[in-house]
């Protein structure tokens, strides 16, 4: 039997923290609201509690299915959006378990899709062993490559890749300063010519405007209510010629953890 990918859960700890609270407020509500006599919450709260229960556990079940059900067709449209031929080279931004990484390497022949995190404790479970296991299991592993580093740094030359990708990562950067220069850097690596696709929960007209700033056209493909929460996705195109080339700020500007 072939086994599942797993391309985990985004905010864990607040599906967590919402279903351990709403079957904790759920289970006395429920005995009192059943058995007579039982009173474990008192009256006037009883159905206030009930129906909070009810909130959390319904805003965790949305949480799930947005990681779990509608991520994947956010990717599939991302992906579909790189028009992607089989011989490019990709790279995932922030690649986590490999859920765009594996999309895009499935679409690749003699291509390579190479996927960069840098593995935050802070935001997620997310380990290189655990996405290279992933492209195992989807039989894609020759045309995959996982390393560690850091979007606002690549750790590539400049025009390295045919196309990139990005999903909900670019948000997780503190600040405006940092974010603006991982998308810069996105661009640096970009070849003339090339796709970038960016889905993300904040700050997507920033993206476009650094995008456009740097002489790329960019469309929206669309917006997603993942999370209960309006999420938007943008693909850009590096025209052959006529855009800004990218330089690095000097090292002392450098965002780091
Ligand atoms: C919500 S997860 C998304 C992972 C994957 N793109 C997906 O859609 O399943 C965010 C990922 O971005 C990574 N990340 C955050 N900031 C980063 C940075 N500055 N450079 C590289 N990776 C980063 C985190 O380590 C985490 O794996």
């Amino acid at each position: 039997m072939k086994q599942r990918t797993k391309y985990g859960i985004d905010a864990p700890r607040v599906v967590r923290a919402y279903i351990v609270f709403g079957v904790l407020l759920a289970l006395p509500a429920l005995i009192d609201l059943t058995w007579p006599g039982s009173t474990l919450i008192p009256a006037p709260w009883r159905i206030g509690a009930a129906l909070f229960a009810a909130l959390l556990l319904a805003w965790a079940a949305v949480m799930l299915r947005s990681s779990l059900v509608g991520k994947m067709r956010v990717r599939d449209r991302l992906v579909d959006a790189l028009a992607l031929s089989g011989e490019e080279r990709v790279l995932d931004a922030g690649c986590g378990l490999g859920l765009a990484l594996i999309g895009c390497a499935e679409k690749l022949t003699t291509g390579k899709a190479i996927g960069i995190d840098l593995w935050a404790a802070h935001l997620s479970d997310n380990n290189p062993d655990a996405a290279w296991a992933n492209a195992v299991m989807e039989g894609v592993a020759d045309r995959v490559e996982v390393e560690t580093g850091d979007i606002t740094w690549l750790p590539f030359a400049d025009a390295a890749f045919d196309a990139v990708i990005s999903m909900t990562v670019i948000h997780n950067i503190p600040s405006q300063k940092a974010r603006d220069q991982a998308v810069r850097e996105i661009i640096r690596v970009l070849k003339p010519g090339g796709r970038i696709a960016i889905f993300d929960l904040l700050h997507t007209a920033r993206y476009a405007e650094i995008l456009r700033q740097a002489g790329l056209t960019v469309e929206s493909l669309g917006c997603d209510l993942l999370w209960l929460w309006p999420c938007r996705s943008l693909l850009a195109r590096k025209p052959e010629a006529g855009f800004q080339a990218i330089r690095r700020p000097s090292g002392t500007e450098v965002f780091s953890w």
